[in-house]
């Protein structure tokens, strides 16, 4: 059986979770580092298969907001921890895509800004932090499929996912993204100051104790420095096809 766009929509048990898997039930991961195109790709691919898109990195930049307005130190882990835990983050669906609430207040739009970006990466360090936000990331896919995009889902969120990428792209190609993301929200840089702060953020991300940004050993690996967007898209949905297929079959 096969859905208008050609992908078929489902059969067989799957995915660990004991209920038979179909297109809008399927856990698909999106890891790699920033720039590499996850979000897009993530947001694009739930449209697609009418999943949920999360967006893990919010969480992180939601704590980070809170962070800075409150003046916690970025470095004390015991003071982030004691925040994470005292902090009620919501993502809810909104008209122009999902909101993030902090404590009930819309954070959304000040959470692209570079202090925020350096803000999320250093809460992402603290453990006790990551803790908590994985509880409330799986509990997001408890009920539907879900399209999930960060540095963990497929290595810690998310081990039994239906499907796994893990997408990078060179370095000045994903700052160059980043630049036009930052161009486009009015803070306008230059190319060689976003590459250092992408840099410094990557190496942040690969190297902490907590859960570092590494390819799950089962991920479909995609490089996007020279592929256009809907190439990638196109791929990855031949993989949720073929996955689909072999239910099927
Ligand atoms: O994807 P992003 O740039 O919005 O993420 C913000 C920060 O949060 C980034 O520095 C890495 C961190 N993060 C993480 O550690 N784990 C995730 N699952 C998602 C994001």
């Amino acid at each position: 059986m096969s859905e208008p766009d050609g992908l078929p929509s489902g059969g067989r048990i799957g995915g660990g979770r004991g209920v038979p898997r179909s297109r809008s039930s399927l856990v698909i991961a999106i890891d790699g580092p920033v720039g590499a195109g996850k979000s897009t790709m993530a947001r694009r691919l739930a449209e697609t298969l009418r999943c949920v898109y999360v967006d893990s990195g919010a969480m992180y930049r939601a704590l980070g907001w809170k962070a800075v307005r409150d003046g916690v130190d970025l470095t004390d882990h015991a003071c982030l921890a004691a925040l994470g835990a005292a902090t009620d983050i919501r993502i809810l669906p909104g008209p122009a895509g999902p909101r993030v609430l902090v404590d009930g207040i819309d954070v959304t739009d000040a959470l692209r800004t570079p202090e925020i970006d350096q803000a999320a990466s250093l809460v992402s360090t603290c453990a006790a932090v990551r803790e908590r936000l994985v509880a409330l990331q799986r509990s997001m896919a408890a009920r539907a499929g879900v399209v999930m995009d960060g540095r963990d889902i497929g290595t810690v969120v998310f081990p039994d996912a239906d499907l796994k990428f893990f997408l990078d792209a060179d370095l000045s190609v994903r700052a160059e993204r980043r630049r036009r993301d930052l161009e486009r929200s009015g803070a306008p840089t230059t190319h060689a100051a976003v590459q250092e702060e992408v840099a410094r953020r990557d190496a942040r991300d690969r190297t902490r104790e907590a859960s570092p940004l590494i390819p799950a050993a089962d991920a479909i690996r995609i490089d996007s420095t020279s592929l256009p967007a809907d190439e990638v898209v196109r791929r990855m949905l031949a993989e949720v096809a073929r996955l689909l297929e072999q239910d099927n079959s």
